[in-house]
């Protein structure tokens, strides 16, 4: 039977190396990560499957031993204007930092992204937790975490202002009048914040979405209460069905407290499904992948986590070293996830490296099994769908041709693209424009 609330389903567009060893795959090109063709081709298959969206993450300070995907990755705005031009319906959403980036530019990158691909633009708004980030940009300091969500909340305000600098109607290219636009409807912003000061108008006209959909990941408090004011999408890690569950619920509490329709804002997590013929067959490709990681990978995502710190220099016997000071600077939630589980077990530095080395995940069996467990997440409010990492080559083949049929059978996913732009497909209104609102309740009164 037809079901009105459906799985939303994003898959993430990802080079070589999620993990430390998986490149070493026999079957993974190694190349992947700069080749147009493999990107193409995925984003077919995605599109093909009628996901949601394509999602590209982004960061921007390495060290040699960061894991060959961040080493090695293109840029999120640039692949995805590239793949707008050979897909047509699957939505588009990039990574974008607040913290080492301008709003003008960024607002205008992203109108073009949706005008070039007819309405698919999405913006994950990130404020970066790797400190050194700053070293890159002419910066001696990375604003502390607190800091970093105040200013992505000025900075919304900056680039969703810009992006209403022109009414619906402004563009009215009349030749035979020779209006090219209608002043009164083309809008200075005249922003005097904090963090910025940004005259506009913004010089592309209203995008086909009126703007763009806001993605964002916040797990802190103050990513928490970010992303359940601003954001459209929420990305969340998902460990277990019960922390995801109670993820969700807060999320969904905090936006109601923000006068927001919980319903119109969506969480999902993001998993790593791995698809066999059988749960055996399953089982057998996931010790494929583990087989290929070592302790490194452990320390690799340790590391990623508390601010690139290097955990060789303690005892890997002894108990968990004292670094909190480290990581809640950095990636905060990520950080206080791991400490909370070293107090209540007791944890010594080996076993967390161990547990971080081969994450297994939920999602793990055959195309039933991985469809039972999606719908029940999905039934159970710990998620409003999923946003999917390739763990293994040939997985996102497995999942578009034998998990999504069975999703649609059970009338959980869609069959067709419902529209054409992004906010149609997934099912998110398109924003007023403030100008013409004010005008319309003015006219009203
Ligand atoms: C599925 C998913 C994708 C994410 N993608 C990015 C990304 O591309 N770049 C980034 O800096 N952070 C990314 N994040 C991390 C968040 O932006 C955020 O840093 C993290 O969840 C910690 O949030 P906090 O600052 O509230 O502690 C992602 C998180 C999830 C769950």
């Amino acid at each position: 039977m037809a079901q009105s609330r459906k799985i939303k389903l994003g898959f993430i567009l990802h080079g070589v190396g999620r993990t430390w060893n998986d490149w070493r795959h026999p079957d993974k090109d190694v190349n992947a990560s700069t080749s147009f063709a493999f990107y193409t081709r995925q984003a077919q298959l995605a599109e093909k499957g009628k996901f949601d969206f394509l999602f590209v993450a982004d960061s921007l300070s390495i060290t040699e031993k960061s894991s060959p995907h961040y080493l090695n990755r293109v840029e999120p705005i640039t692949i995805l204007s590239a793949l707008a031009a050979v897909t047509s319906k699957i939505g588009l959403v990039a990574t974008l930092t607040v913290s080492y980036s301008e709003p003008f530019n960024v607002a205008r990158q992203f109108a073009s992204l949706d005008h070039i691909s007819g309405g698919r633009a999405g913006w994950n708004v990130v404020t970066s937790w790797l400190g050194d980030t700053a070293a890159n940009f002419s910066k001696t300091e990375h604003p502390p975490h607190n800091v970093r969500y105040r200013i992505a909340a000025e900075y919304l305000d900056v680039v969703q202002g810009l992006w209403d600098s022109w009414e619906e109607d402004a563009h009215v290219a009349d030749k035979a009048s020779g209006t090219f636009v209608d002043p009164a409807k083309l809008h200075r912003l005249d922003h005097k914040g904090e963090f910025f000061q940004v005259r506009g108008p913004l010089n592309i006209k209203r995008a086909p979405q009126g703007q763009p959909v806001i993605f964002q990941a916040g797990a802190s408090d103050d990513g928490r209460n970010f992303a359940a004011r601003r954001a459209e999408v929420i990305f969340t890690h998902g460990p277990t069905i019960e922390e995801t569950a109670a993820y969700y619920s807060d999320v969904k509490e905090r936006a109601k407290g923000f006068g927001r329709d919980p319903d119109q804002l969506y969480i999902l997590p993001g998993i790593a499904p791995i698809v066999g013929d059988t749960d055996e067959d399953a089982e057998a490709r996931y010790r494929e992948l583990a087989d290929l990681e070592s302790l490194e990978t452990g320390f690799g995502f340790l590391s990623r986590t508390f601010n690139d710190h290097d955990f060789h220099q303690y005892d890997l016997d002894a108990p968990f070293p004292d670094v909190a000071h480290i990581g809640l600077n950095s990636q905060q939630s990520g950080t206080l996830r791991i400490l909370s589980q070293v107090r209540a077990e007791n944890l010594t530095l080996r076993q967390v490296v161990q547990r971080l080395a081969t994450p297994r995940g939920t999602f793990v069996g055959s195309p039933e099994t991985v469809a039972n467990e999606l719908q029940n997440w999905f039934e159970n409010r710990a998620a409003d769908g999923f946003v999917v990492f390739e763990p293994l080559p040939g997985q996102l083949d497995l999942f578009v041709e034998k998990v999504i049929p069975i999703l649609q059978a059970r009338g959980l996913f869609r069959e067709e693209y419902e529209g054409d732009t992004f906010r149609e497909n997934i099912g998110l209104p398109v924003p007023d424009n403030r100008y013409t609102a004010a005008r319309d309740s003015q006219e009203a009164a």
